[in-house]
């Protein structure tokens, strides 16, 4: 079956830093008209990382107004609660950080038996080693290009060796001949789905601050959209 998760250089706005948090409904409603087809959900506990922007029920009531696929990111320091309830949800995807999970090749199979995309979340400085055994079990991978939890730090920038990690991955995936989709985020930059779009190097890009203005979602979301049209169309 076709998905939205096969396409090419997907645009996955981040709900917390594009969207009005006291409008949600129509600020995802804007993307929607702008021609938005993803929408990434972070879920921080405020323990993982010092930030708490998002919860729960507040997911649970958007889902009901929206068809939108959820692509989820968990940042907490324990996974099963909140894993838990965005499969009960219904998250179409659903990427946990590898770092503080005692079982991440249970919690896997979990998503899977509850026929939800899976796949894990690593902080920049985590090395793709630890990837190794559980690769060709995900649907997709997150590498957090910035320390999550500090998006709302001004002079948080990408970590430098981020390039490096990119092309890493993608070439871990290509030896192995595995679908695995790689969603980068994170001050994802047009630069970033030029460098790593096309070429299918990464798949989908969380766009936040640097490519979407909040103050014009509708328009600023359709603007990148037609961008990424012809990103594609030339290469
Ligand atoms: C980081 C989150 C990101 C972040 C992206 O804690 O996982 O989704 O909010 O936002 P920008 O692109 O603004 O850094
Ligand atoms: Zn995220």
């Amino acid at each position: 079956m076709n998905s939205v998760f096969d396409e090419k250089c997907i645009l996955s706005p981040s709900l917390i830093s594009v969207c009005d948090l006291c409008n949600l409904e129509s600020s995802v409603k804007a993307l929607e008209r702008g021609g938005i087809r993803m929408l990434h959900v972070d879920i921080l506990d405020g323990h993982f990382s010092p930030s708490m922007p998002l919860g729960l029920d507040t997911v649970k009531a958007l889902r009901k107004k929206t068809e939108i696929p959820f692509d989820c990111h968990v940042m907490a320091s324990s996974n099963d609660f909140f894993v838990g309830e965005l499969v009960d949800l219904g998250a179409e995807q659903i990427l946990f950080h590898l770092e503080p999970e005692p079982h991440v090749d249970r919690m896997i199979n979990y998503l899977h038996e509850h026929n939800v995309r899976a796949g894990v979340a690593l902080k920049p400085g985590t090395d793709l080693s630890t990837l190794n055994y559980v690769l060709d079990k995900c649907d997709a991978i997150l590498l957090m290009m910035i320390n999550p939890g500090f998006a709302q730090c001004k002079n948080e920038g990408q970590a430098s060796y981020m390039d490096r990690k990119v092309r890493e991955l993608h070439e871990m995936i290509e030896r192995r001949g595995l679908p695995t989709k790689v969603v980068l985020d994170g001050r994802i930059s047009k630069k970033n789905m030029e460098d790593y779009g096309p070429q299918g190097i990464a798949d989908i890009f969380v766009a936040g601050s640097t490519c979407i203005d909040k103050k014009d979602l509708e328009n600023s979301a359709a603007d990148l959209v037609q961008w990424r049209e012809e990103l594609l169309k030339n290469s």
